[in-house]
């Protein structure tokens, strides 16, 4: 269907974000750099260099808020965001293999011209992945995560169980804990087609999955457009 894409969006400077998840609570302090972790801890997959923690969250079975910080930005500066969902115990650290289930279509985000600033953002419904469903009790976590400038991840989790809606165990959301700074602007992506894959590619069947699954993300190859709008 399509060989190459091009985001539709030009990025300047480089960034030196870092996300803090505040809703629901993170697995811990990752924005470490030492000796064990001279790269810095969040740089690591799946989870910013944090193991599974038992202190876990309750969360909608129907979905719910995601808020955090993603970071201090300073000039022009940009990330995109992803926030994907891992489930199962059969990972090195007891929990999801993979972080492979996205919740949301990725976004750009847009730092303040002036900085460095703290600012916060919230989803109040990020739904589970598509064509997924869990029951009350079950565990999964939710990752977080911001591509810099240069095209390196920050790694970011909370580990949730999953309540019905209503349930008194799911801290409420409101506007102390779900609200978007006037200093983060956001920015819708798209792709544009460059080149469509020749008649002749023998496409494995995992990989027309793949594009169908990007489809669904939004990534309709049609668009070279990008929507800068701050709230
Ligand atoms: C879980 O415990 C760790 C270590 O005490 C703490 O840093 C983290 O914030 C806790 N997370 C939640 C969701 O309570
Ligand atoms: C670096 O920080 C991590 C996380 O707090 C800690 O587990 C580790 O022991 C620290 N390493 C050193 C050498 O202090
Ligand atoms: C969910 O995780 C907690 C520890 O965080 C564990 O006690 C519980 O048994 C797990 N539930 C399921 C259904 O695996
Ligand atoms: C990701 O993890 C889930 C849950 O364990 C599993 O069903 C799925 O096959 C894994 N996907 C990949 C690509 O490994
Ligand atoms: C969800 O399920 C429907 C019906 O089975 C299917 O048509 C659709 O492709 C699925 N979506 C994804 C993203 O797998
Ligand atoms: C918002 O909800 C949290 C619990 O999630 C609570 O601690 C806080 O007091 C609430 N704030 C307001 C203004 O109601
Ligand atoms: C924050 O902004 C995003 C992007 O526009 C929006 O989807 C979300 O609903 C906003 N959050 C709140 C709490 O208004």
């Amino acid at each position: 269907m399509l060989s190459s894409i091009l985001l539709a969006v030009i990025t300047s400077t480089l960034a030196a974000a870092h996300t803090i998840i505040t809703y629901p609570g993170w697995r811990g302090d990752n924005l470490i750099t030492n000796s064990t972790w001279p790269y810095g801890m969040q740089w690591t997959y799946p989870c910013g260099g944090i193991q599974l923690t038992t202190n876990r969250s309750y969360w909608p079975t129907t979905g719910g808020a995601v808020a955090f910080q993603p970071g201090w930005f300073q000039g022009h500066q940009t990330a995109f965001l992803y926030i994907n969902l891992g489930f199962g115990t059969t990972g090195p650290d007891g929990g999801p293999e993979n972080m492979s289930f996205p919740m949301i279509a990725p976004f750009q985000i847009l730092g303040p011209s002036k900085g460095p600033y703290p600012g916060t953002m919230c989803l109040p419904q990020v739904p589970l992945p598509s064509n997924m469903s869990f029951n009350a009790g079950d565990n999964a976590t939710i990752q977080v995560v911001e591509i810099a400038q240069h095209g390196a991840a920050l790694f970011s989790c909370a580990d949730i169980t999953f309540a019905e809606p209503g349930d008194e165990r799911i801290a409420k959301v409101n506007e102390s804990n779900c609200f978007n700074s006037t200093d983060i602007g956001f920015a819708e992506i798209y792709t544009v087609t460059t080149k469509e894959i020749g008649d002749a590619a023998n496409i494995p069947t995992s990989a027309a999955t793949l594009w169908s699954a990007w489809s669904w993300l939004g990534y309709l190859p049609v668009i070279a457009c990008s929507l800068w709008f701050s709230i």
